[in-house]
């Protein structure tokens, strides 16, 4: 089993679609071993997404993803990283393929809706970023 971290981010929200979106996963085959509700600061939205500092859209990103609460949550399923990226679809919602989280739910590419993490190593990195060990609980049936 692979685990992959997501964040229903603060568009999710304001748009009353974590319920949506949370069935979408949930009928996906994704188990949610982990999940809150929190709101990022500028300070830990940046330290975040910190391998984008240099990039043109940081700023804009920081703003966004601490403008209001946001849900993150550590998913498990077989290839939970490759199929987690493939079911919220591409950055840009107006590249983003039919029937994906993004396409269906997304304004732009910068409010997205939805985070998913872009390898094991990061999705271990970014879970443990918001959860402690006796927060990522696995119910098995
Ligand atoms: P994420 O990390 O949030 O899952 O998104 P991603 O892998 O699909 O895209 P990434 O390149 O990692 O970018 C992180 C987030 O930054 C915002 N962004 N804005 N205005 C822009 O050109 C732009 N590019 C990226 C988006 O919120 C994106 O999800
Ligand atoms: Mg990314």
């Amino acid at each position: 089993m692979e685990r992959t971290l997501t964040i229903l981010k603060p568009d999710c929200v304001r748009k009353q679609l974590i319920g949506a979106v949370a069935a979408m996963i949930e009928n996906a085959g994704f188990r949610i071993v982990a999940m809150k509700k929190t709101r990022l600061t500028k300070e830990t939205a940046g330290e975040f997404y910190a391998v984008h500092r240099e990039r043109p859209f940081f700023g804009e990103l920081v703003e966004f993803m601490s403008s209001g609460p946001c849900v993150p949550m550590i998913l498990e399923k077989e290839n939970a990283v490759e199929d987690f990226r493939k079911l919220i679809g591409a950055t840009d919602p107006a590249e983003a393929a039919e029937g994906t989280v993004r396409k269906l739910h997304a304004d732009s590419k910068g409010e997205n809706i939805v985070h998913g993490s872009d390898s094991d190593e990061n999705a271990r990195i970014e879970g443990a970023f918001f959860f402690s060990a006796e927060e990522v609980v696995r119910v098995d049936k």
